[in-house]
């Protein structure tokens, strides 16, 4: 499967200069998004994953249906003050600024063996926080799934101490 011709280019979108990455074209073909699912699941299926997590908003479109696939557990990361019980959270640097993820404080059990999934890896920093997060409450980082990552930002280095698999490079 071709997934990366999948994959539309919008110029100057949100701002002028950057190129996004418009994952929409992939999800409305039922043969790409599945094969997608299926390709990335079966990657990490011998690790026997407990529990898929992932950051808002559109890691979750390929993290719940990994979920089901895996026959695992899903657990949210939100955006502040967005979930209802007690939480633990993360602060992370952005270019100009920062940002906060946080989790349910119990989550996660001690030990479970957890993957993480996003639809995209650009400087690998919301990924880090996440990991971190998850890690934090005492659960196992077993692998990090993309469906795309852009290899020229250097994500990957900052998740060296696990296992990334991402199904298309640009
Ligand atoms: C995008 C993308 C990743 C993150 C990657 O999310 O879905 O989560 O940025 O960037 P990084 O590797 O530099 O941290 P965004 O913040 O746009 O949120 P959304 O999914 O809610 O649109």
């Amino acid at each position: 499967m071709d997934f990366k011709s999948r994959i539309r280019t919008v110029p100057d979108f949100p701002k002028p200069g950057i190129s996004f990455k418009d994952i929409t074209t992939l999800l409305k073909d039922r043969e790409a998004f599945h094969a997608a699912i299926e390709a990335l699941a079966s990657h990490f299926e011998p690790m026997g994953v407990d529990m898929v997590t992932g950051p808002e908003a559109r890691g979750y479109i390929f993290a719940s249906a990994m979920a089901y696939r895996l026959n695992a557990g899903f657990v949210p990361i939100r955006k502040p003050g967005k979930l209802p019980y007690k939480t633990r959270g993360i602060s992370y640097q952005l270019e100009y600024g920062e940002d906060r993820l946080e989790v349910h404080e119990d989550a996660f059990e001690p030990g479970q063996k957890v993957l993480v999934v996003d639809d995209l890896l650009a400087t690998g920093g919301t990924i880090r926080a996440t990991i971190d997060l998850v890690e934090s409450l005492g659960a196992r980082v077993v692998g990090v799934a993309f469906l795309i990552e852009l290899t020229e930002l250097g994500g990957r280095k900052r998740l060296q101490d696990h296992e990334v698999f991402s199904l298309i490079q640009f």
